[in-house]
């Protein structure tokens, strides 16, 4: 399976990024569990090193369901239609998804366009398409993680994944402290084992 991780966390060996490593050694093993020729393909966008700019709301994919706009998100779009799964992964900022998550999801509003205004989903491919959502906050406030769920299922369904899973921790706010939460890491390795897992279809 192709799998895209969107990484919307500015600090690298922060919490997301930690998250990130642990789903993608899971992704890797269980690929190689698969045997020769059944491995996984795994692709990491790092979205804050990325050329991505804001939405114009200039109308111009409503047409055509192409973005005018000739930046980052031309590779990512690409990714979005390629994949077989995919991880949305943020921390909570202001009680939402991070900026560079937020800017690149605005970008999908060309798969909007071409999903409801065109009529043309992008299609199921063979595994189905599923996604898995990352979420870490610093304080202990639940709204945080509910209304980054509500964007990013925003987000999947627009992009044609009708069912995701959500994995998300609060009151971890220092760099690198994910890793001494009792349970995250061992609950992402998880679900990235079950975002692949192909009798989940
Ligand atoms: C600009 C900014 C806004 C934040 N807003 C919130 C918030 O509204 N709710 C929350 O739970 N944590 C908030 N935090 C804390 C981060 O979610 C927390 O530090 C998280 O662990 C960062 O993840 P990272 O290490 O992957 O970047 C905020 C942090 C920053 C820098």
């Amino acid at each position: 399976m192709k799998v895209f991780a969107f990484n919307g966390s500015p600090r690298k060996g922060g919490n997301i990024d930690l998250l990130l490593a642990e789903a993608e050694r899971a992704v890797n093993a269980a690929g190689q569990a698969g045997g020769e020729g059944h491995g996984h393909e795994w692709t990491r966008f790092d979205l804050n090193t990325m050329n991505i700019r804001a939405c114009q709301d200039c109308g111009g994919c409503e047409k055509t369901g192409a973005c005018v706009i000739n930046d980052d998100m031309v590779q990512i779009r690409q990714a979005i239609r390629d994949a077989d799964r995919i991880i949305l992964a943020s921390p909570v900022f202001f009680f939402g998804l991070s900026a560079q998550t937020k800017a690149m999801i605005d970008r999908c509003q060309a798969f909007w366009c071409e999903k409801y205004l065109l009529k043309t989903p992008l299609p199921e491919g063979l595994f189905g398409r599923k996604g898995l959502l990352l979420l870490v906050g610093g304080m202990k406030k639940e709204v945080g993680i509910q209304c980054s769920e509500t964007t990013a299922r925003a987000f999947f369904r627009t992009v044609s994944i009708p069912e995701h899973e959500t994995q998300g921790f609060l009151d971890v706010d220092e760099k690198g402290a994910i890793a001494k939460h009792a349970t995250a890491l061992a609950d992402v390795y998880r679900a990235a084992e079950r975002l692949v897992a192909k009798d989940k279809q």
